[in-house]
């Protein structure tokens, strides 16, 4: 009881979100649900409200003020072109591809295209990556990997004004050591966006100090890298992103927030194809997840269920709703971030966690053991065997 008091007050003490009823089976809702997004613009409109449940962060007022809207904004841009090229390691040509506009039948045709659509369509086009693209001396430090003798997680498009461009897909930062859905924890893009800053003459900013597997995703003011999230546990969420700006109160706020991370990646000039963003966010939901290896009966399952599962629910993935951050220990600058910020944090799944740090948003912690010595998550260290116990446990989720 001694060592759960500071846990209660903590709960009791912050006003966290009422959490979403969470959807039972969130790929077949969204099967279900298809014809609406695509042929609904209310629908769409009324889930992003909903979705966007702190309407007056600049993240979700810019979103508000162009989405799903009666005439105009971002519905009347033209659609992008779906059709790509790998980037080969070796420079050669590699033969173009396109994304079909077909709408899948079933859910094994729409998680078969959204596979697809994660390695294929651009999200964004960066002039560092398209940079960092054409210098192979680099790749190695910088974390890329290349497979069948391409450069996983990019890709060659057209863009809007008809310029052959070099973008970067899903699978550049959420398919470490080539698992889908595994965060990229490698990938030290800070890194390879300092050097290319350098080569044009200027100072290598506060990049450099992103560090692997980390990058700012909001164009702001304040430097504030986020470590790139393990894709696994979104059935079971309530929230994304460090701060939870976004609310998964029904499946398809995942596919909204995707139309609008493309839309925002190409400049306000083109937005996605719907149906490929729909299948995108079915493949995501339906990723192969890790199996845990931890026998029922493992000594670290006791520590967890009395010491971490108040708030990382182990039927849910380890994730859990949102937290104020007093009392945590470690940095909070994600959930008063001036784009974002909503005041908490998201509590991550731990689904394969065991495969290797850093750990928290802010990758303070190289291992578990620096974790979970340091007592995490109020700086109250179990003892010795706990401790041990633990981290086995942890290592095999
Ligand atoms: C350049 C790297 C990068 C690319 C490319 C990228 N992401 Fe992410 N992703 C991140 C980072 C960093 C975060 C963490 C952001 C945060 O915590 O606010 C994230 C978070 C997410 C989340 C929220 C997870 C959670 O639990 O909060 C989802 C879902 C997601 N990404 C899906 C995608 C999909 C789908 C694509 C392709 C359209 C994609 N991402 C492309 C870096 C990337
Ligand atoms: C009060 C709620 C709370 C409790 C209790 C809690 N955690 Fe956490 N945990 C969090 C939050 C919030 C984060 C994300 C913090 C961040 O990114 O800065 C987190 C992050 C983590 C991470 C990092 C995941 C990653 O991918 O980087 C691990 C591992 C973890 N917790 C394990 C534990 C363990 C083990 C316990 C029990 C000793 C525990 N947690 C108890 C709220 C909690």
């Amino acid at each position: 009881m001694r060592r759960l008091l500071p846990l209660l007050l903590v709960l009791t003490a912050c006003d966290a979100p009422p959490a979403p009823t969470p959807v039972d089976d969130p790929a077949g809702w969204m099967v279900a649900h298809a014809d609406l997004y695509l042929e609904d613009r209310g629908a769409r409109r009324a889930w992003i409200e909903s979705s966007l449940w702190r309407p007056e962060l600049p993240y979700a007022s810019k979103r508000l003020d162009a989405y799903a809207l009666p005439a105009g904004g971002w519905d009347a841009l033209p659609e992008m072109q779906a059709r790509t090229a790998a980037v080969a390691a070796d420079g050669s040509p590699m033969p173009w591809r396109a994304l079909p506009d077909d709408i899948p039948a079933d859910l094994a045709g729409w998680r078969a295209l959204g596979e697809r659509v994660f390695h294929e369509l651009p999200m964004r086009r960066d002039a560092y990556v398209e940079w960092l693209a054409t210098r192979p001396d680099l790749w190695d430090r910088a974390g890329l990997r290349i497979e069948e003798g391409a450069i996983d997680g990019l890709t060659r498009f057209v863009d809007w004004r008809g310029d052959e461009r070099v973008g970067v897909t899903c699978a550049l930062c959420h398919r470490g050591d080539g698992v889908p859905g595994r965060a990229a924890r490698a990938l030290d893009l800070g890194w390879a966006r300092s050097r290319y800053v350098e080569s044009r003459g200027r100072p290598p900013g506060a990049y450099a100090g992103w560090g692997r597997g980390r990058l700012d995703v909001t164009e702001d003011a304040v430097d504030d890298p986020l470590a790139i999230a393990d894709l696994w546990t979104l059935p079971w969420q309530s929230h994304i992103n460090t701060s939870g700006a976004v609310r998964l109160d029904t499946p398809a706020a995942l596919a909204i927030r995707f139309e609008t991370q493309f839309i925002t990646g190409h400049a306000f000039a083109v937005r996605p194809p719907r149906h490929l963003v729909w299948a995108l966010a079915i493949y995501v939901l339906t990723l192969d997840r890790p199996v845990s290896t931890a026998p029922a009966d493992h000594p670290g399952a006791d520590v967890f269920a009395r010491r971490c599962a108040g708030c990382h629910d182990p039927a849910r993935g380890y994730a859990g709703d949102l937290v104020a951050p007093d009392g945590l220990i470690g940095d909070h600058g994600p959930a008063f971030s001036p784009m974002r910020g909503t005041g908490f944090l998201k509590v991550p799944g731990l689904i394969g966690v065991g495969a290797g740090g850093p750990y928290l948003h802010d990758g303070r912690f190289a291992t578990l053991t620096a974790l979970v010595e340091a007592g995490h998550p109020f700086g109250d260290p179990p003892p010795a065997d706990d401790a041990a116990a633990l981290v086995e446990f942890l290592e095999h989720l």
